[in-house]
């Protein structure tokens, strides 16, 4: 694999060889990729999680990471994504892990660049990373993903994890359902309501309402988005004993999670991000290692 840029085109065996990488990573501790790498991490949207993990993935692997901050770059005199990717790759960096907010800008890169793509998250499209450490944390819980229920509950129209989990969860053979207001649905059938779904529910997947892609205030015939759609103190009492909660941050709190349960004993939010760090680890090997 010489890059990784969408759910969509990574095969079950694909999928179930970063998992088990990143399992080794976890258990076993750092192992340096032999031969020296260069690779740098253009992000141009805000992030925390998948850069700092992206970071601590890469210098656990002993790969000489070049530093890059878009807004002191010549991006801003107007320089192109493409420019600016074929400065790195002649300048001799081997990898490149990049956020942008253009939904797909990676096919203007892809077999122009000699250098590998890693999309850390392309607008509303995919965010393969995040989907695979959501995939790690929900195998290392439950063992597959056969006829497991996951509940995705959010702003699904704007979320490019929720549409990278529907593709590699429904491929893996989890019954996935999408619980939010129909208007934020895209693409996806959904559920109105927790009473049909909270019970069954092996996972439930929160993702954050997106305020900066909202143009007026959130109200559903005079509830909250919290009342209405939130998970709530009372919609965590009604889950499966064994069922686990998650989210791939940054949260609200109060809006699409109460507060209280970010880190009661159902969450698995910051194991997510922990284990983040083993999977773009194995990513970054299964990149590096198959270039050609
Ligand atoms: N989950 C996630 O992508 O978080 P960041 O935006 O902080 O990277």
């Amino acid at each position: 694999m010489q890059h990784l840029v969408s759910m969509k085109h990574l095969t079950e065996e694909e999928i179930m060889a970063i998992l088990d990488r990143a399992d080794t990573f976890k258990k076993r501790g750092v192992r340096e990729l032999p031969g020296k790498y260069s690779v740098s991490n253009l992000f141009f949207e805000p992030s925390t999680r998948t850069k700092m993990s992206f970071e601590m993935a890469q210098r656990k692997l002993g790969l000489d990471v070049l530093p890059f901050e878009s807004s002191f770059s010549s991006t801003l005199k107007g320089e192109t994504l493409y420019d600016t990717v074929k400065t790195l790759e002649a300048i001799g960096v081997d990898a490149l892990v990049i956020r942008h907010p253009e939904d797909g800008y990676y096919e203007q890169l892809i077999g122009r660049t000699s250098v590998s793509i890693i999309n850390g998250g392309d607008g509303s499209g995919q965010h393969p990373t995040q989907s695979l450490l959501d995939l790690f944390t929900i195998k290392e819980e439950f063992g597959s993903f056969q006829e497991l229920n996951v509940l995705i509950t959010g702003d699904i129209t704007h979320s490019r994890v929720a549409r990278s989990n529907a593709d590699a969860l429904t491929k893996l053979g989890a019954n996935v359902t999408f619980l939010c207001p129909a208007e934020w649905a895209g693409e996806f059938n959904s559920v109105d309501s927790w009473d049909e779904v909270i019970k069954n529910s092996d996972v439930v997947m929160l993702l954050r309402v997106q305020h900066e892609r909202h143009e007026a205030e959130i109200t559903f015939a005079g509830e909250s988005y919290h009342e209405r759609y939130g998970l709530t103190e009372a919609r965590e009492q009604l889950m499966k004993e064994n069922a686990i909660i998650m989210h791939p941050g940054p949260f609200n709190r109060g809006v699409e999670i109460a507060d209280t349960l970010i880190e009661c004993p159902k969450s698995r939010i910051f194991k997510q991000m922990e284990n983040g760090v083993y999977i773009r680890m194995a990513v970054l090997e299964t990149v590096l290692k198959g270039r050609n």
